[in-house]
């Protein structure tokens, strides 16, 4: 295709949407400027620290000079290692750590290569909305055609993927559960009706998986994270999952995790990774190594902060479910019978006026429009403190 193009600027990188983070780092600095203590809720990294085991992996491996090489695929192999015992352990599947395992520069790095090894420009993703957002820019950077699956409430925030017309051919579609931002979590018969869907129609299943040990079950409920690949047969057919040790292992830092499934796409995601990069250093690949055979801690520490937060947003009168998974609380802010109509217009007032500075719902989509997203990244009290600042600032200005 011949275009007339102006500047540097590519049209991968003209079609990466801009980010209303942006908006909100500004809003950030006018309230520092103005005194306010900040307390920043808008993204989700964990405050918690990795296991101890990951630490001394790294530090050792910082002293011995045979680690400060590029890393080869055969140089992986602890971790995929370590990575195939884990999903054995935790969802019963057994990968072949050869084949069907890769690691990755964490799911945000995978996903957007994984497009890329396994579509073409012009096809179509199907994508949730709301969803994380960098998904927007790695559909964009793959040149693809996105159909959004919208996220109502009253179908818990699941995709009715027969609600998707007739005339829709997807090459992918796209699954995150437990889910950002809504917190929604998904059974493994969803996840088998979904594989069901995707293989009538010759479609790839894809499956962001970061929270995978986030979940706060009551006891004796059914695992509130299953695993994509356990709703599909021992060859992953047709089937990828991204997972990552940000979320579990608090190690966002490091920029490590692995994909697992259908060995045809690990292959392709690893041709396209063997383009653009070298695999993680290994003093972080002994660090996930070892973090993947600890039990993830700092789930009650989130629990805790959950309880702190739900109720003192219901005794605001807003709309909140209590998540049962994630680190977010996803909610609809609510004044005197009316509903937030501007989201992104609140957070930013809000940040501005109080230094509180919350995900406006608009951020991860249309549907997201009305909502509020809070990451459970400090602790209770200042959380009650965020609500307390939040109750002041009117939802229309
Ligand atoms: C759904 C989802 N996918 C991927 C990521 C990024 O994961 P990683 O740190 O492994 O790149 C996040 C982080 O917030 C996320 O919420």
């Amino acid at each position: 295709m011949t275009t007339l193009r102006t500047g540097w600027t590519s049209w991968r990188a003209a079609a990466v949407p801009g980010s209303v983070f942006t908006l909100m780092n500004a809003a950030v600095a006018q309230a520092r400027a103005a005194g306010h203590g900040i307390i920043d809720l808008s993204i989700g990294s964990s405050d918690g620290t990795p296991p101890a085991a990951a630490l001394d992996a790294v530090r050792s491996a910082a002293d011995r000079p045979d680690t400060y090489r590029y890393p080869l695929f055969s140089d992986t192999a602890p971790l995929r290692e370590a990575a195939a015992q884990y999903m054995r352990r935790r969802f019963g599947v057994t990968l072949d750590p050869v084949t069907q395992v890769l690691p990755l520069i964490g799911a945000q790095e995978g996903l957007a290569h994984l497009l890329l090894a396994t579509t073409d420009p012009g096809d179509t993703l199907l994508m949730p909305d709301p969803c994380y957002p960098p998904y927007y820019g790695a559909a964009a950077v793959a040149g693809l055609q996105v159909v959004p699956l919208p996220l109502h409430a009253e179908h818990a925030f699941l995709p009715v993927l027969a609600d998707v017309p007739a005339g829709v051919h997807p090459r992918a579609l796209l699954l995150n559960y437990p889910n950002n931002p809504t917190s929604a979590v998904a059974t493994r018969a969803f996840f088998e009706q979904a594989a069901h869907w995707c293989r009538e129609r010759g479609t790839l299943l894809v499956h962001d998986h970061p929270y995978a040990e986030l979940t706060y079950p009551a006891p004796g409920e059914d695992d509130l994270a299953p695993s994509a690949l356990q709703a599909t047969d021992d060859t992953f057919g047709g089937v990828v999952e991204l997972h990552s040790l940000s979320k579990s292992h608090h190690m966002g830092g490091f920029r490590v995790g692995f994909a697992v499934g259908d060995a045809d796409v690990i292959a392709a995601l690893a041709r396209v990774k063997g383009a653009v990069d070298f695999h993680p250093w290994l003093g972080i690949q002994a660090a996930a190594t070892a973090a993947l055979g600890t039990v993830p801690g700092g789930l009650q520490v989130f629990r805790e902060r959950r309880d702190a937060l739900v109720p003192a947003l219901h005794a605001l009168g807003w709309d909140v479910r209590w998540p049962q998974a994630s680190m977010y609380v996803w909610a609809r802010p609510r004044q005197g019978g009316a509903d937030l109509a501007d989201s992104v217009s609140f957070a930013v007032r809000a940040a501005r006026e109080t230094g509180v500075a919350v995900s406006p719902g608009r951020a991860f989509g249309q549907m997201g429009e009305g909502y509020v997203r809070f990451a459970l990244v400090q602790p209770p009290e200042v959380l009650r403190e965020a609500v307390e600042r939040l109750s002041r600032v009117p939802l229309m200005p």
